[in-house]
């Protein structure tokens, strides 16, 4: 009955919901349009996936702190690969966020977990006059800077 009911309030919301030019907002508009729907490749994209595919690969070994919310506290040893692997936004996600902070103007910005910091290079790459401050709590991953120049 539950899964009716659902199916039911999603075919209600497809009537409804008709296509970004149904959209009164102008903000809003814009925002369907220039940011969530945009597939346009910046030029930032190739090298920070490419980023990310070296991350993928490399096998070097940290000491992680557990911060999740079932923390013991204690000390993993991790391969940067896996920490790419299970940590980092997805790519669309990442893209994504880059989109929201191009079109937001923000002037300072606060992430927190920085996590290998390939989201941080895409929030910088969106947003170069602006001031933004990450913070990662597990020193070791902290300890890793990762480079690149995209001119
Ligand atoms: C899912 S990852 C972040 C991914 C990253 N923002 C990205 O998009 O690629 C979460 C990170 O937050 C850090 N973290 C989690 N809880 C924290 C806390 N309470 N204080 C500081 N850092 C924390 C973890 O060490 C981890 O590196």
């Amino acid at each position: 009955m539950d899964k009716l009911f659902a199916v039911g309030n999603y075919l209600k919301y497809r009537i409804k919901s008709g296509t970004a030019h149904d959209v009164h907002s102008p903000f809003v508009f814009d925002l369907l349009n220039n940011v969530i729907h945009d597939q346009a490749q910046f030029y930032c994209y190739g090298p920070l996936e490419s980023l990310r595919s070296k991350l993928l690969l490399d096998q070097r070994t940290i000491q992680v702190s557990d911060f999740g919310a079932v923390s013991t506290g204690k000390k993993v040893t991790k391969k940067i690969s896996t920490i790419a692997k299970n940590s980092l936004q997805e790519k669309k996600y990442a893209q994504l966020i880059f989109r929201l902070v191009n079109f937001s103007n923000a002037k300072n910005i606060l992430e927190l977990g920085t996590s290998l910091g390939l989201t941080t290079l895409y929030i910088a790459n969106a947003a170069k006059k602006s001031r933004i401050i990450t913070m990662e709590g597990c020193p070791e991953i902290a300890k890793l800077q990762l480079r690149i120049s995209i001119k």
